[in-house]
């Protein structure tokens, strides 16, 4: 640990890495994207491809983040600056942190309807309602503009305060805990959804590919959300990577997150969709289809009052081990290269996230007609970031180990420093210098429409 400066946090134990990573990568884009998005795009057909993504996309996406940023030691624009002094890839930082403004501002609007349903799940407002009721509810909530920017304020404020105090003795420890918890939960929630009368739908949806339902931007949705999940892509884990300790394995640390967190993804497509087709519930019903389904089993159980209030709890705390990694990559950023402190990074990174996230929360009620290349803000936000800016900073940080770090120093990193085996290396580096690139360069000229075959 040589050249880790005594002045930077690092990780303090192998779990740690992994509690930290899995729960940035685990949260709001397991739990409620990926089922929206498996709805709207087809359920099965879209898993296989997605599936496909992560191994042959996302993990050697994550193994160069990992690899960029212990190697440099810094935040995700410093780092590419030293690894490459002169030369212009700390624009594919520059990139990243624009990319984490923009996702900290539409996923804490989101985070933040957690919150509310946890309010409700607490006064028992659920209660007696039935499915069409539940569909209101969700939508009068997010109609009206003050309670959901009310919580959007409380849940930034507790990322800043997380991230003011360091992330080691705050997170890292209680997500050792709370995320087994969380898992747990998912597991009950899916024994109750796949009972469920008329669950049978919901399973076939999820397992058995109609591929008729494919088409170029549906592949591209399918690789956005890969990224999206892993949280890679912009640098988090670039960042994260610079607080792992030289001893720990980065290999095995990236194919453990990826498994978890598509493990996760699958447990909440086990949960949600027998309930869409239980309940009559459109799979294609976008952003709301975790907030409408899930009160509607948690009706349909015992113990559904306490069930309902764990669960919408574990999802606040998924979603927060989630914003404050993306928090991060803006305030290491800020402390390191305009040598601002932690606590003046923070408070000037959430704030001036927060003008984006008023928009975004907005975009549901006063500004649902503010229209920009057909999205409201937040639906900017949310497509954007995980299909245009995650995808072509992948794209560029594949390029950057493979064609400029190179492999011997990759290489050396990955083996720490020729302690560990690595096997993969070879496959890996034909991955990151051919494949990846230009998988993702092909899904995404196609996805955008710039080409087609
Ligand atoms: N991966 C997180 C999730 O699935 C979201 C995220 C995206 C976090 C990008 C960091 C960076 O909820």
């Amino acid at each position: 640990m040589s050249n880790i400066p005594s002045e930077r946090d690092s990780f303090g134990s192998r779990f740690g890495v992994i509690a930290a990573t899995a729960g940035s990568a685990i949260g709001l884009g397991n739990i409620w994207r990926f089922p929206y998005v498996a709805g709207e795009n087809g359920g099965a057909a879209f898993l296989i491809i997605y599936l496909g993504f992560v191994l042959l996309i996302g993990i050697p996406v994550m193994l160069s983040e990992f690899t960029i940023g212990r190697s440099a030691q810094r935040n995700v624009f410093g780092s590419f600056r030293k690894l490459a002094p002169g030369r212009p890839w700390y624009l594919i930082g520059i990139m990243g942190v624009v990319a984490a403004f923009m996702i900290l501002a539409f996923y804490t609007a989101v985070a933040g309807w957690t919150l509310e349903y946890i309010f409700q799940s607490i006064i028992n407002g659920f209660e007696g309602l039935s499915s069409g009721q539940l569909n209101d509810m969700y939508f009068s909530f997010i109609g009206s503009p003050w309670r959901p920017l009310l919580w959007f304020f409380v849940f930034m404020s507790f990322t800043a305060l997380i991230i003011m105090s360091g992330v080691q003795k705050g997170i890292e420890k209680y997500t050792k805990i709370l995320m087994p918890v969380l898992l747990l939960l998912l597991i009950v929630l899916v024994v109750r959804a796949v009972t469920l009368p008329g669950a049978s739908g919901g399973i076939s949806f999820l397992f058995k590919p109609d591929f008729s339902k494919i088409t170029t931007s549906t592949i591209l949705e399918a690789l956005g959300q890969a990224f999206f999940s892993l949280s890679i892509g912009m640098g988090t884990l670039v960042t994260y990577g610079s607080y792992i300790q030289k001893k720990d394995n980065l290999g095995s640390t990236a194919v453990s997150v990826a498994f978890a967190d598509t493990f996760i993804a699958i447990l909440a497509g086990l949960a949600i969709f027998p309930a869409v087709f239980a309940f009559n519930i459109e799979p294609g019903s976008g952003e709301g289809l975790v907030y409408i389904t899930l009160p509607n089993i948690f009706q349909q159980m015992p113990g559904g009052y306490f069930f309902s209030l764990m669960f919408f709890i574990l999802l606040g705390v998924a979603a927060l081990t989630s914003t404050i990694s993306v928090l991060e990559v803006i305030v290491a950023f800020f402390v390191e290269e305009l040598r601002l402190g932690r606590k003046a990074a923070t408070l000037l990174a959430t704030s001036s996230v927060s003008i984006l996230g008023v928009m975004c929360v907005l975009s549901t009620s006063s500004m649902a007609d503010v229209k920009l290349f057909g999205f409201t803000v937040f639906g900017l936000m949310n497509f954007t970031s995980a299909n245009i800016l995650l995808p072509l900073g992948g794209f560029f940080i594949v390029i950057f180990v493979a064609w400029y770090y190179g492999r011997e120093k990759a290489g050396n990193e990955l083996s720490n420093g020729g302690k560990l085996k690595t096997r993969y290396l070879p496959f890996y580096m034909f991955v990151i210098k051919y494949m990846a690139p230009l998988a993702i360069a092909f899904i995404f000229l196609q996805g955008v429409g710039l080409i087609k075959l």
